[in-house]
Protein backbone atom coordinates (compact mmCIF):
# COMPACT_ATOMS: atom_id res chain seq x y z
CA UNK A 1 0.00 0.00 0.00
CA UNK A 2 0.79 3.66 -1.00
CA UNK A 3 2.45 5.91 2.25
CA UNK A 4 0.49 7.90 4.05
CA UNK A 5 2.37 11.38 2.75
CA UNK A 6 1.12 9.82 -0.96
CA UNK A 7 -2.35 9.30 -0.08
CA UNK A 8 -2.80 12.21 1.62
CA UNK A 9 -0.89 14.21 -1.46
CA UNK A 10 -3.51 12.68 -3.71
CA UNK A 11 -6.67 14.32 -1.83
CA UNK A 12 -4.67 17.74 -1.10
CA UNK A 13 -4.28 17.47 2.37
CA UNK A 14 -0.95 17.43 4.18
CA UNK A 15 -0.11 14.82 6.92
CA UNK A 16 2.70 15.03 9.52
CA UNK A 17 4.35 14.10 12.83
CA UNK A 18 5.93 16.34 15.75
CA UNK A 19 9.72 15.32 15.22
CA UNK A 20 12.42 14.31 17.82
CA UNK A 21 15.74 16.13 17.11
CA UNK A 22 17.30 13.91 19.29
CA UNK A 23 16.33 11.08 16.55
CA UNK A 24 16.22 12.36 13.65
CA UNK A 25 19.34 11.02 11.82
CA UNK A 26 20.12 8.80 14.56
CA UNK A 27 18.13 6.01 14.42
CA UNK A 28 17.76 5.06 11.17
CA UNK A 29 14.38 3.06 11.05
CA UNK A 30 12.64 6.17 12.93
CA UNK A 31 14.51 8.65 10.02
CA UNK A 32 13.14 6.55 7.29
CA UNK A 33 9.84 7.12 8.70
CA UNK A 34 9.46 10.40 9.34
CA UNK A 35 10.77 11.34 5.38
CA UNK A 36 8.73 8.32 3.76
CA UNK A 37 5.36 8.89 5.47
CA UNK A 38 5.10 12.31 6.24
CA UNK A 39 4.87 15.55 3.92
CA UNK A 40 5.12 18.08 6.54
CA UNK A 41 6.69 18.24 9.94
CA UNK A 42 6.39 20.31 13.62
CA UNK A 43 9.59 20.25 15.85
CA UNK A 44 8.79 18.50 18.76
CA UNK A 45 10.61 20.60 21.13
CA UNK A 46 13.70 22.61 19.25
CA UNK A 47 11.81 25.65 17.86
CA UNK A 48 10.65 26.15 21.89
CA UNK A 49 12.04 29.41 23.34
CA UNK A 50 14.36 27.46 26.20
CA UNK A 51 15.49 25.40 23.05
CA UNK A 52 16.28 28.40 21.65
CA UNK A 53 17.31 31.04 23.86
CA UNK A 54 19.18 28.58 26.72
CA UNK A 55 20.78 31.99 27.71
CA UNK A 56 19.86 35.19 27.37
CA UNK A 57 21.17 36.75 24.22
CA UNK A 58 22.92 33.10 23.01
CA UNK A 59 20.45 31.58 20.60
CA UNK A 60 20.89 27.87 19.35
CA UNK A 61 19.24 27.62 16.15
CA UNK A 62 21.22 24.60 15.51
CA UNK A 63 18.70 21.95 15.90
CA UNK A 64 15.82 23.16 14.59
CA UNK A 65 17.24 24.47 11.52
CA UNK A 66 18.85 20.97 10.92
CA UNK A 67 14.73 20.14 10.77
CA UNK A 68 13.85 22.93 8.20
CA UNK A 69 17.12 21.43 6.08
CA UNK A 70 15.70 17.97 6.30
CA UNK A 71 12.07 19.18 5.36
CA UNK A 72 13.52 20.81 2.50
CA UNK A 73 15.37 18.11 1.08
CA UNK A 74 12.41 15.67 1.34
CA UNK A 75 9.61 17.90 0.12
CA UNK A 76 8.11 18.77 3.53
CA UNK A 77 6.52 22.40 4.85
CA UNK A 78 7.34 23.17 8.39
CA UNK A 79 5.04 24.04 11.18
CA UNK A 80 6.98 26.27 13.39
CA UNK A 81 5.84 25.55 17.31
CA UNK A 82 5.82 27.67 19.16
CA UNK A 83 6.55 31.49 20.13
CA UNK A 84 4.24 32.15 23.19
CA UNK A 85 3.55 29.36 25.96
CA UNK A 86 3.47 28.99 29.65
CA UNK A 87 6.10 25.85 29.25
CA UNK A 88 9.68 25.64 28.06
CA UNK A 89 10.31 29.50 29.03
CA UNK A 90 14.13 29.79 29.72
CA UNK A 91 14.98 29.73 33.31
CA UNK A 92 16.57 32.98 33.07
CA UNK A 93 13.77 34.59 31.91
CA UNK A 94 11.68 32.91 35.14
CA UNK A 95 14.25 33.60 37.29
CA UNK A 96 14.97 37.05 36.50
CA UNK A 97 10.61 37.74 36.89
CA UNK A 98 11.16 36.07 39.82
CA UNK A 99 13.48 37.77 41.40
CA UNK A 100 12.56 41.69 40.09
CA UNK A 101 15.60 42.23 37.76
CA UNK A 102 12.83 41.80 34.55
CA UNK A 103 10.02 43.90 35.07
CA UNK A 104 6.82 43.26 33.59
CA UNK A 105 7.93 46.73 30.85
CA UNK A 106 11.09 44.77 29.98
CA UNK A 107 9.17 41.44 30.15
CA UNK A 108 7.16 42.52 27.35
CA UNK A 109 10.16 43.74 25.48
CA UNK A 110 12.18 40.64 25.62
CA UNK A 111 8.70 38.66 24.36
CA UNK A 112 8.71 41.00 21.29
CA UNK A 113 12.01 40.93 20.60
CA UNK A 114 12.16 36.82 20.91
CA UNK A 115 9.28 36.85 18.11
CA UNK A 116 10.78 38.92 16.02
CA UNK A 117 14.03 36.74 16.59
CA UNK A 118 12.55 34.07 16.02
CA UNK A 119 9.93 34.56 13.41
CA UNK A 120 12.79 36.37 11.22
CA UNK A 121 15.61 33.76 11.52
CA UNK A 122 13.03 31.53 10.18
CA UNK A 123 11.50 33.66 7.77
CA UNK A 124 10.41 32.11 4.33
CA UNK A 125 10.88 28.58 5.91
CA UNK A 126 7.76 28.38 7.88
CA UNK A 127 4.74 27.46 6.59
CA UNK A 128 2.31 27.68 9.73
CA UNK A 129 3.46 29.07 12.95
CA UNK A 130 1.66 27.86 16.46
CA UNK A 131 2.31 31.65 17.69
CA UNK A 132 0.15 31.19 21.21
CA UNK A 133 -0.45 28.00 23.07
CA UNK A 134 -2.68 26.77 25.48
CA UNK A 135 -4.32 30.37 26.85
CA UNK A 136 -7.19 28.51 28.19
CA UNK A 137 -7.81 25.76 30.55
CA UNK A 138 -10.44 23.14 31.26
CA UNK A 139 -10.97 24.18 34.66
CA UNK A 140 -12.04 27.57 33.96
CA UNK A 141 -12.81 27.60 30.47
CA UNK A 142 -14.59 30.45 29.30
CA UNK A 143 -11.64 32.91 30.20
CA UNK A 144 -8.14 33.30 28.78
CA UNK A 145 -6.42 32.10 32.05
CA UNK A 146 -5.68 35.10 33.99
CA UNK A 147 -2.89 32.94 35.84
CA UNK A 148 -1.31 32.21 32.95
CA UNK A 149 2.20 33.60 33.47
CA UNK A 150 2.30 35.58 30.39
CA UNK A 151 -1.48 37.24 30.85
CA UNK A 152 -0.37 37.72 34.90
CA UNK A 153 1.90 40.14 33.95
CA UNK A 154 1.28 41.40 30.50
CA UNK A 155 -2.97 41.32 30.19
CA UNK A 156 -4.59 39.27 27.48
CA UNK A 157 -3.69 41.76 24.75
CA UNK A 158 -0.29 40.38 24.79
CA UNK A 159 -1.45 37.54 22.72
CA UNK A 160 -3.12 39.95 19.53
CA UNK A 161 -0.04 41.82 20.03
CA UNK A 162 2.34 38.35 19.70
CA UNK A 163 0.11 37.78 16.06
CA UNK A 164 0.92 41.14 15.39
CA UNK A 165 4.55 40.89 16.03
CA UNK A 166 4.87 37.21 13.96
CA UNK A 167 3.12 38.97 11.03
CA UNK A 168 5.38 41.62 10.89
CA UNK A 169 8.42 39.54 10.82
CA UNK A 170 7.36 36.91 8.61
CA UNK A 171 4.03 38.37 6.66
CA UNK A 172 3.75 35.09 4.31
CA UNK A 173 3.70 32.75 7.42
CA UNK A 174 0.15 31.37 8.47
CA UNK A 175 -0.32 32.34 12.22
CA UNK A 176 -2.34 29.61 14.18
CA UNK A 177 -3.67 29.82 17.71
CA UNK A 178 -2.88 26.57 19.05
CA UNK A 179 -5.09 24.44 22.26
CA UNK A 180 -6.39 21.34 23.21
CA UNK A 181 -10.20 20.06 23.33
CA UNK A 182 -11.29 23.28 21.63
CA UNK A 183 -13.40 21.53 18.98
CA UNK A 184 -15.69 18.52 19.52
CA UNK A 185 -16.67 17.65 23.25
CA UNK A 186 -20.17 16.95 23.83
CA UNK A 187 -21.92 17.52 26.71
CA UNK A 188 -20.34 20.92 28.09
CA UNK A 189 -18.67 22.40 24.83
CA UNK A 190 -17.01 25.57 26.91
CA UNK A 191 -13.80 25.77 26.00
CA UNK A 192 -14.73 25.49 22.07
CA UNK A 193 -17.00 28.50 22.43
CA UNK A 194 -14.84 30.41 24.39
CA UNK A 195 -12.15 29.98 21.90
CA UNK A 196 -14.58 30.62 19.32
CA UNK A 197 -15.86 33.99 20.96
CA UNK A 198 -12.45 34.92 21.47
CA UNK A 199 -10.73 34.42 18.06
CA UNK A 200 -14.34 36.13 16.18
CA UNK A 201 -13.22 38.85 17.65
CA UNK A 202 -9.51 39.09 17.04
CA UNK A 203 -10.73 38.54 13.36
CA UNK A 204 -13.51 41.56 13.37
CA UNK A 205 -10.49 43.72 15.48
CA UNK A 206 -7.94 42.78 12.12
CA UNK A 207 -5.93 41.00 14.49
CA UNK A 208 -3.12 38.97 11.46
CA UNK A 209 -4.74 35.23 12.86
CA UNK A 210 -5.04 32.67 9.92
CA UNK A 211 -5.93 29.41 11.90
CA UNK A 212 -7.01 27.69 14.37
CA UNK A 213 -4.91 24.41 15.65
CA UNK A 214 -7.14 21.81 17.57
CA UNK A 215 -4.07 19.21 18.76
CA UNK A 216 -5.77 16.22 19.37
CA UNK A 217 -4.93 14.32 22.80
CA UNK A 218 -7.35 11.93 22.99
CA UNK A 219 -7.76 9.06 25.90
CA UNK A 220 -10.02 6.12 24.40
CA UNK A 221 -11.73 6.09 28.53
CA UNK A 222 -13.25 9.40 27.28
CA UNK A 223 -14.41 8.65 24.24
CA UNK A 224 -14.75 10.81 21.14
CA UNK A 225 -15.41 14.06 20.80
CA UNK A 226 -18.49 13.95 18.60
CA UNK A 227 -18.76 17.25 17.73
CA UNK A 228 -15.01 18.08 15.71
CA UNK A 229 -16.44 18.37 12.29
CA UNK A 230 -18.99 20.88 13.43
CA UNK A 231 -16.77 22.69 15.53
CA UNK A 232 -13.89 23.03 13.09
CA UNK A 233 -16.45 24.07 10.11
CA UNK A 234 -17.44 26.95 12.50
CA UNK A 235 -14.02 28.17 13.13
CA UNK A 236 -13.48 27.76 9.30
CA UNK A 237 -16.66 29.60 8.88
CA UNK A 238 -14.82 32.60 10.56
CA UNK A 239 -12.31 32.86 7.39
CA UNK A 240 -9.85 30.89 9.69
CA UNK A 241 -8.29 27.33 8.21
CA UNK A 242 -8.19 24.77 10.68
CA UNK A 243 -5.66 21.92 11.76
CA UNK A 244 -4.90 18.80 13.69
CA UNK A 245 -1.76 19.43 14.96
CA UNK A 246 -0.72 17.35 17.50
CA UNK A 247 -3.19 14.01 17.26
CA UNK A 248 -2.44 10.91 19.54
CA UNK A 249 -4.94 8.83 21.44
CA UNK A 250 -3.62 7.11 24.50
CA UNK A 251 -5.04 4.50 26.15
CA UNK A 252 -4.28 2.41 29.68
CA UNK A 253 -1.14 -0.29 29.62
CA UNK A 254 0.55 -1.81 32.34
CA UNK A 255 2.30 0.85 34.64
CA UNK A 256 6.33 1.25 33.87
CA UNK A 257 5.87 -1.78 31.01
CA UNK A 258 8.41 -0.47 28.21
CA UNK A 259 6.49 -2.08 25.47
CA UNK A 260 3.31 0.06 26.38
CA UNK A 261 1.44 -3.36 26.37
CA UNK A 262 -2.28 -2.31 26.34
CA UNK A 263 -4.49 -3.52 29.57
CA UNK A 264 -7.94 -3.79 27.27
CA UNK A 265 -9.57 -3.60 23.86
CA UNK A 266 -9.92 -0.04 23.98
CA UNK A 267 -6.21 -0.06 22.50
CA UNK A 268 -7.45 -2.83 19.40
CA UNK A 269 -10.91 -1.39 18.73
CA UNK A 270 -10.99 2.79 20.09
CA UNK A 271 -7.44 3.76 19.19
CA UNK A 272 -7.77 3.62 15.61
CA UNK A 273 -11.38 4.60 15.52
CA UNK A 274 -11.00 7.90 16.93
CA UNK A 275 -7.75 8.03 14.67
CA UNK A 276 -9.58 7.28 11.86
CA UNK A 277 -12.53 9.61 13.49
CA UNK A 278 -9.78 12.65 13.85
CA UNK A 279 -8.78 12.37 9.91
CA UNK A 280 -12.25 12.26 8.94
CA UNK A 281 -13.57 15.17 10.57
CA UNK A 282 -10.23 17.04 8.97
CA UNK A 283 -11.10 15.71 5.56
CA UNK A 284 -14.86 16.74 5.93
CA UNK A 285 -13.74 20.42 6.34
CA UNK A 286 -12.20 22.09 3.06
CA UNK A 287 -10.29 24.53 5.44
CA UNK A 288 -8.55 21.97 7.36
CA UNK A 289 -5.20 21.58 5.70
CA UNK A 290 -2.88 19.46 7.51
CA UNK A 291 -3.29 16.77 9.95
CA UNK A 292 -0.20 16.09 12.36
CA UNK A 293 0.44 13.27 14.37
CA UNK A 294 2.30 13.57 17.64
CA UNK A 295 5.67 11.71 17.18
CA UNK A 296 5.78 8.78 15.37
CA UNK A 297 6.50 5.80 17.87
CA UNK A 298 5.31 4.88 21.27
CA UNK A 299 8.74 4.70 22.33
CA UNK A 300 9.05 8.37 22.04
CA UNK A 301 5.81 9.63 23.52
CA UNK A 302 5.68 12.33 26.40
CA UNK A 303 2.45 10.21 27.28
CA UNK A 304 3.64 7.50 29.86
CA UNK A 305 5.35 10.45 31.45
CA UNK A 306 2.68 12.42 31.61
CA UNK A 307 -0.13 9.93 32.56
CA UNK A 308 0.66 7.52 34.67
CA UNK A 309 -0.23 4.32 33.17
CA UNK A 310 -1.67 5.26 30.10
CA UNK A 311 0.69 5.01 26.71
CA UNK A 312 0.17 3.32 23.66
CA UNK A 313 -0.70 6.26 22.02
CA UNK A 314 1.18 6.67 18.43
CA UNK A 315 0.67 5.00 15.54
CA UNK A 316 3.87 3.02 15.42
CA UNK A 317 4.60 0.71 18.41
CA UNK A 318 7.56 0.79 20.70
CA UNK A 319 9.92 -0.98 17.45
CA UNK A 320 8.49 1.79 15.60
CA UNK A 321 6.05 -1.10 13.77
CA UNK A 322 2.96 0.44 12.42
CA UNK A 323 -0.44 -0.44 14.18
CA UNK A 324 -3.75 -0.82 13.55
CA UNK A 325 -3.96 2.80 13.99
CA UNK A 326 -1.80 3.71 11.30
CA UNK A 327 -3.54 0.91 8.91
CA UNK A 328 -6.53 3.03 9.55
CA UNK A 329 -5.23 6.24 8.48
CA UNK A 330 -3.51 4.50 5.44
CA UNK A 331 -7.07 3.53 4.59
CA UNK A 332 -9.47 6.81 5.28
CA UNK A 333 -6.98 8.33 2.87
CA UNK A 334 -7.08 5.50 0.23
CA UNK A 335 -11.09 6.07 0.30
CA UNK A 336 -11.04 10.14 0.16
O1 LIG B 1 16.21 18.94 27.34
C1 LIG B 1 16.15 18.34 28.62
C2 LIG B 1 17.38 17.55 28.91
O2 LIG B 1 18.50 18.43 28.93
C3 LIG B 1 17.22 16.86 30.25
O3 LIG B 1 18.33 16.05 30.49
C4 LIG B 1 15.96 15.98 30.24
C5 LIG B 1 15.70 15.32 31.58
O4 LIG B 1 14.35 15.30 31.91
O5 LIG B 1 14.86 16.80 29.96
C6 LIG B 1 14.95 17.43 28.68
O6 LIG B 1 13.82 18.21 28.49
C7 LIG B 1 12.61 17.53 28.21
C8 LIG B 1 12.08 18.04 26.89
O7 LIG B 1 10.82 17.45 26.62
C9 LIG B 1 13.01 17.74 25.73
O8 LIG B 1 13.17 16.36 25.59
C10 LIG B 1 11.61 17.82 29.32
O9 LIG B 1 12.05 17.23 30.53
C11 LIG B 1 10.24 17.30 28.95
O10 LIG B 1 9.31 17.76 29.91
C12 LIG B 1 9.84 17.82 27.59
O11 LIG B 1 8.58 17.27 27.28
C13 LIG B 1 7.89 17.88 26.19
C14 LIG B 1 6.63 18.58 26.69
O12 LIG B 1 5.93 19.12 25.58
C15 LIG B 1 6.99 19.66 27.71
O13 LIG B 1 6.17 20.72 27.72
C16 LIG B 1 7.49 16.78 25.22
O14 LIG B 1 8.67 16.20 24.63
C17 LIG B 1 6.59 17.34 24.13
O15 LIG B 1 6.05 16.27 23.38
C18 LIG B 1 5.43 18.11 24.75
O16 LIG B 1 4.64 18.64 23.71
C19 LIG B 1 3.48 19.39 24.08
C20 LIG B 1 3.28 20.47 23.03
O17 LIG B 1 4.45 21.24 22.90
C21 LIG B 1 2.09 21.36 23.36
N1 LIG B 1 0.89 20.56 23.57
C22 LIG B 1 1.02 19.45 24.51
C23 LIG B 1 2.18 18.55 24.14
C24 LIG B 1 2.30 17.36 25.08
O18 LIG B 1 2.63 17.79 26.37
Amino acid sequence: ADSLRTLAAGVGLRIGTAVNMDELNVDTTYTGIVAGQFNTVTAENVMKWDAIEPSQGTHNYGPADQLVAFAKAHGQLVRGHTLLWHNQIPSWLTTGVTNGTIDNAALRDILHRHITDEVSHFRGKIWQWDVANEFFTDSNPSTINPNDFWISHLGAGVIADAFRWAHAADPHALLFYNDYNIAGEDGSNAKSDAVYAWVRQLRSQGVPIDGIGNQGHLDTQYGFPTLLTQDLQRYANLGLKVAITEADVRTFIETTDANQTPTDNLATFAQPYEYSQMLKACLAVRACISFTVWGAGDAGSWVPGTFMGEGYADIYDVNLKPKAAYTALQQDLTLA
